[in-house]
């Protein structure tokens, strides 16, 4: 199962690019820019992740992104996580920044994004990795702040495919981003957003009628709600769901607890991802034995999530019909 795992062609579009931050580049980056850190080793950084909830993992992540200031950092940070992409057989990314974590302390929003889309041109040319950019906005700041934002994005409006919303979720409902959202639909951006992660299926409501997304990320807390469920079912709408945050983060007390098969039971358009594998233990090959094991899936099972994984991603229908066709090739001959 493990060497299957490992060959299935993979997509992965939850995963954010600051979550993938190593303690050994953190530490790197924190002496090279003189930014202190309150830990004295690699190994103190680790023992810190510790979680209670989506909070207590957020105040650590956004302390270490603070160690992020030059093109090259950004480059360097998103190139080691392409490579590990490569090496895990992911055959397309769409990766979320979160712009304000930086330009509040000052560095430029084209710093930021140039490094990341260098690094994501680089492995387009050396590993024929496609990618897209998912522009996040903080949703425990003002929609101001998120506008401020938008307007920013806009000179690099081609490279950005889709814009997100993501941190604090309890008390930071999706109506509070209705305006940006609508806004950044005009500019030709899709949209996604976190939703039922930690906060109620209302939240997931509110993400598909009032900012129009085209996904849901996460959404495990829909099974509260039979109506949702159907919704969901009925329009496919494609959940990220992310196993290993949702343990270290106490959504769900065990990866045996976890919804996730009950979902795709249900027939629902559950896609797997990895959310901040820095962070949270592992990358998809990681994510995708450890629920294949713990929550007993078969080949099938597995076979699905990856189709589902090609469907969901926003790439033109020819290529998801390539990918789809590589998928069957290679489950059929594993
Ligand atoms: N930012 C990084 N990871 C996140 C998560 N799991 N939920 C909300 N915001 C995040
Ligand atoms: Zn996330």
């Amino acid at each position: 199962m493990q060497d299957f795992i490992r060959g299935l062609p993979k997509t992965e579009f939850h995963i954010h690019l600051e979550g993938s931050l190593e303690p050994e580049m953190m530490f790197e980056l924190g002496v090279r820019n003189d930014i202190a850190l309150p830990y004295a080793s690699v190994d103190e950084v680790r023992a810190a992740y510790a979680f209670s909830n989506l909070q207590s993992f957020l105040d650590i992540y956004y302390q270490g992104a603070a160690v992020l200031i030059h093109e090259q950092d950004f480059y360097g940070m998103t190139w080691a996580y392409l490579q590990k992409m490569h090496a895990e057989n992911v055959r397309h990314v769409e990766v979320f920044f979160d712009p304000q974590t930086h330009t509040d302390r000052g560095v430029a929003f084209e710093t930021v994004i140039t490094g990341i889309q260098r690094a994501l041109n680089d492995a387009r040319e050396q590993y024929a990795l496609s990618s897209e950019l998912i522009m996040c906005f903080l949703r425990h700041l003002s929609e101001e702040s998120a506008q401020a934002t938008l307007q920013q994005s806009l000179p690099f409006k081609d490279r950005i495919k889709a814009v997100g919303l993501d941190s604090s979720e309890l008390g930071n409902p999706p109506e509070k981003f209705r305006s940006v959202f609508e806004e950044a639909r005009r500019h030709g951006y899709l949209t996604v957003a976190h939703a039922g992660e930690e906060g109620p299926p209302d939240y997931i409501w509110g993400a598909l009628d009032i900012l129009g997304v085209s996904r849901i990320d996460h959404g495990v807390r829909c099974d509260e709600d039979p109506a949702l469920m159907e919704r969901l079912r009925e329009e496919q709408v494609p959940l990220t769901v992310c196993p290993l945050s949702n343990v270290k983060l106490c959504v769900f007390d065990h990866m045996s607890d976890h919804n996730l098969g009950r979902l795709l039971e249900q027939g629902l358009c559950v896609t797997v991802h990895s959310d901040d594998p820095a962070y949270f233990g592992g990358y998809m090959n990681e994510t995708y034995s450890a629920i294949q094991r713990h929550l007993d899936l078969t080949r099938e099972d597995l076979h699905q999530l990856a189709r589902n994984g090609v469907q969901a991603t926003f790439l033109p229908e020819r290529e998801k019909a390539r990918l789809v066709q590589e998928l069957d090739d290679y489950v059929a001959n594993a």
